[in-house]
């Protein structure tokens, strides 16, 4: 049994990547892994204030709010999905304050296995082009594989992913973990 922890970063309810996200769960969860889906915009995250008062301390962020928990789930993960749609050639902004706000513990990221789940109104070659910022921290890992990308181009309408192929994928994706 693994611990699994899902970053959904739309800010879309019932949107393509929030849907794949559940698709991934439900194998997860069907092989009998422990699965937190966390939706970011269920939370309440300040942005980054680079005080870097984390640094000096030990690593305690100063602002009081929700990212705490999510670091302690992100600790005790095995495996790290990282879920976001494309936004201007890059992440969603949620995804971007989710990744800065691990700032107090970025020396210590530990060892991951790491799947990326992508949803964007145009094609597989803009995904390509808009996960940087997820790359640059995933690199900062202690260890890490990437184990999987599900890329859901042409979805430009929330529930667009429902007609598709990339349904079944998601949740094969997360069975097979
Ligand atoms: C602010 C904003 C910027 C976007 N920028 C891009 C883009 O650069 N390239 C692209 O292919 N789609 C872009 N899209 C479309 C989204 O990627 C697409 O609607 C995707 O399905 C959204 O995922 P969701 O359904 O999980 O919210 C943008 C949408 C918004 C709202």
């Amino acid at each position: 049994m693994k611990n699994v922890l899902i970053i959904s970063t739309s800010p879309r309810k019932n949107g393509n990547t929030q849907t794949l996200c559940e698709q991934f769960e439900k194998g997860a969860k069907e092989q009998g892994h422990n699965v937190n889906l966390i939706r970011i915009m269920d939370k309440k995250i300040g942005f980054c204030r680079a005080c870097g008062a984390c640094i000096r301390n030990g690593g305690t962020c100063i602002l009081k709010d929700d990212m705490a928990e999510i670091i302690t789930l992100f600790q005790k993960a095995d495996v790290v999905v990282f879920a976001t749609p494309v936004y201007f050639y890059g992440v969603s902004a949620q995804m971007k304050t989710f990744i800065d706000r691990m700032y107090p513990i970025w020396q210590h990221l530990g060892s991951k296995e790491v799947y990326y789940i992508v949803a964007a109104g145009l094609g597989t070659d803009i995904i390509e082009k808009s996960l940087g910022d997820i790359t640059g921290f995933v690199e900062h890992f202690e260890h890490y594989e990437i184990k999987g990308r599900l890329y859901a181009p042409n979805t430009m309408d929330a529930g667009k992913v429902k007609e598709q192929p990339v349904m079944e994928e998601a949740y094969n994706m997360g069975k097979n973990i």
